[in-house]
């Protein structure tokens, strides 16, 4: 096991599928490390914590709150700091996938896209514009109080994009399109502040989570027939991915660093 020492990270949507494979593969591999965990399921983020060895429950925070709320980023970031004294990273890994529809449907639903673009895209906005103007005054104040030593600190984000992100699935438009705004964001804030933010956006592939469950219990007749059945036969020849293996590389970037040639970058995670 590699001993990250001390290293603080915060993984959002952690109370089930990817983002928990991602939290349980930082407390496995990286014994320095302490993660805060945010979603709102208080029942698998109780049953989560309560399923700990006691020396691991140390090393997490659990914030019950949904990531739309001002109220859950405030007492993420603030809970964070009094335990863990900083913060070193973040995964933004909370979404949702539905409403599916269609522009040219006279009923869709943009009243869902726009909540859907509040969890997937404008909860990250919310937090960064909480967290960064901090971690931007304390650097400043390090670099005046110590002018021998003026590197500047990072902090690694990662964001959980998507393959449609780049290419639309049918009747995904408001997830798609969220997913490429989160990639644009991460170019955005790679070219504005490379100096103290590394970022980078990563597609997890299809996962074996309850996204995926929904999408095969509750698309049926809202996609085309040939893209909903990809998802039926990935999952009928068991090709859906493991989160485990995939929220390795999640979990390893986030902790052990982002190789700066894919930094501000969209990519695979198994690109790596
Ligand atoms: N599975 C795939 O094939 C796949 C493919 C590409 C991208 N992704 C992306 O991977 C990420 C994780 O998805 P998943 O497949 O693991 O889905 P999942 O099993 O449905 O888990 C989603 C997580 O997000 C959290 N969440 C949703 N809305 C939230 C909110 N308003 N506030 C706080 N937490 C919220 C959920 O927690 P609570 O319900 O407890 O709040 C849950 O922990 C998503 O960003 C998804 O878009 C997944």
């Amino acid at each position: 096991m590699s001993d990250y020492t001390n290293k603080t990270i915060i993984v959002t949507g952690a109370s089930q599928g990817l983002g928990k494979c991602i939290v349980e593969n930082i407390l496995q591999k990286y014994n320095g490390s302490q993660v805060v965990l945010v979603a709102r399921n208080h029942v698998l983020l109780t049953s989560f914590f309560n399923n700990l060895k006691d020396s691991d429950k140390e090393r997490v925070l659990i914030i019950k709150g949904d990531v739309t709320d001002e109220e859950t980023i405030n007492l993420t970031i603030e809970k964070t700091f009094n335990k863990f004294g900083k913060i070193d990273g973040i995964i933004f890994n909370a979404g949702i996938i539905e409403p599916v529809g269609h522009l040219y449907e006279s009923n869709f639903d943009v009243d869902g896209m726009k909540k859907l673009f509040d969890v997937n895209f404008f909860s990250i906005v919310k937090f960064l514009n909480k967290l960064l103007p901090e971690i931007k005054t304390n650097n400043n104040n390090n670099n005046n109080n110590n002018s021998n030593n003026n590197k500047k600190k990072s902090i690694n984000i990662i964001f959980v994009s998507s393959g449609a992100s780049t290419r639309g699935i049918d009747g995904w438009l408001a997830y798609g399109t969220s997913k490429a705004a989160v990639n644009a964001l991460c170019k955005q804030i790679h070219d504005e502040m490379n100096e103290w933010v590394n970022c980078v956006s990563i597609a997890p592939g299809v996962v074996d989570t309850e996204m995926q469950h929904t999408i095969r219990e509750k698309f049926v007749g809202k996609m085309k027939d040939e893209s909903y059945q990809n998802f039926i036969n990935l999952h009928e020849k068991g090709q859906l991915l493991d989160g485990m293996v995939v929220g390795a590389t999640y979990a390893r970037l986030i902790v052990e660093g982002i190789p700066e040639n894919v930094r501000g970058s969209y990519i695979r995670w198994d690109s790596l």
